[in-house]
């Protein structure tokens, strides 16, 4: 049997469950593969810091440079920007497949770095960084491929939906349920890209671009966070029969007043209780689809933490493992539309969902 080296840069919450998997579990991976995974390192920027999971020391590195020159596969599990979009270009020019959950880095130069990988005809996968251990890229990808899709609507922050459920189960304020959030280690210790939106802008971004076959970025999302909804805002939604959800939104818009594009965009918004998005409650994500032939779909789960998002992590390595084996890489870019962009400044129309209701 063949054995891939798969180089890991990042050791957090995910890449520990990732490295734990990879070592525990690698008979059934290497059967399901077709090939051997070695871990070959794990690249983090300090070898002492402790880690929740236990992996032997040897392991560890703190020269990703030449890890990543020496794999087959490689993992970005580092977040931020720099370095990870220098290592993922450097694994791909070396021939190496790629799998990343940096919807940051995705969502500012994803365009650039999926053409690079078909360039070079390696693959470049990235189903984490969309809703954690939801299935929802790929579907979208490849299941969905024959359809049109016309509506994306997503809960796709576990971190405020945790907080809106609180609002709205409990009638606490905002300030008092972030709280809670942070208490319970749902929101980050600065939880800033969570309640403005911005967290969930990028994997809008992500969703938008492959659903519409078309480039989106940050600067194409118009957002907007929670921290202005209060206890008295939640309570008028429920007494309307509404549930004030953050939603990302992409959807097709065809209006003699705005015109004809893809309206990509993050803010609070009036769902009918009884919407199928309505019942997601706490920290779980869901994305609901709309496509012309299929009607409605809806994907649901955990959105975060590092298990479930390892379990995403893993799916895109083993099916990047197969093709390498099968000797073909595979298309990244599916993004190969021209449908504009139409920045809709949002504010008079939120709370609703879809411009025809406001
Ligand atoms: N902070 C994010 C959330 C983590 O709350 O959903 C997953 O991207």
């Amino acid at each position: 049997v063949r054995t891939l080296k798969v180089a890991l840069l990042g050791c957090g919450n995910v890449g520990a469950q990732v490295a734990r998997i990879l070592i525990d579990d690698a008979e059934a991976l290497a059967a399901r593969s077709g090939a051997r995974l070695e871990l070959s390192g794990i690249a983090v920027r300090n070898v002492d810091t402790p880690r929740d999971v236990e992996l032997p020391r040897e392991l560890f590195t703190t020269d990703a440079d030449t890890l990543v020159k020496d794999a087959d596969l490689v993992i970005e599990l580092m977040g931020g920007i720099e370095p990870a979009r220098s290592l993922i270009l450097t694994a791909i020019q070396n021939g190496a497949c790629v799998v990343t959950g940096n919807k940051a880095l995705l969502a500012q130069d994803g365009p650039t770095l999926y053409e690079e990988a078909d360039k070079a005809g390696v693959q470049l996968s990235y189903e984490a960084a969309v809703a954690g251990a939801i299935p929802i890229l790929r579907p979208i990808r490849d299941s969905l491929s024959g359809d049109r899709i016309t509506r994306v609507l997503g809960i796709v922050n576990g971190t405020t939906n945790f907080i809106l459920d609180q609002m709205d189960s409990t009638g606490a304020q905002f300030a008092d349920a972030l709280a809670e959030a942070q208490r319970l280690g749902y929101a980050e210790a600065d939880p800033t890209a969570d309640v403005e939106g911005h967290d969930a802008a990028a994997k809008a971004a992500i969703l938008a671009s492959l659903s519409f076959h078309t480039r989106f970025s940050l600067d194409d999302v118009y957002c907007e966070g929670i921290t202005k909804v209060s206890a008295e805002d939640i309570a008028s939604a429920k007494e309307a029969g509404f549930v004030i959800k953050l939603l990302a939104i992409a959807e097709k818009i065809d209006s003699s007043d705005l015109g004809s594009g893809i309206s990509v965009r993050v803010h609070p918004t009036l769902l009918p209780r009884e919407h199928p998005l309505a019942a997601v409650r706490g920290a779980f994500n869901a994305v609901f689809i709309e496509a012309e032939n299929a009607g409605e779909l809806m994907f649901y789960g955990q959105g975060a933490g590092g298990t479930p998002t390892a379990s995403a992590v893993l799916g895109d390595l083993v099916s990047a493992a197969r093709r390498l084996v099968l000797g073909g890489p595979g298309r990244t870019e599916t993004t190969t539309g021209h449908v504009p962009a139409l920045t809709i400044d949002a504010s008079n129309t939120s709370y609703y969902i879809g411009l025809d209701v406001a």
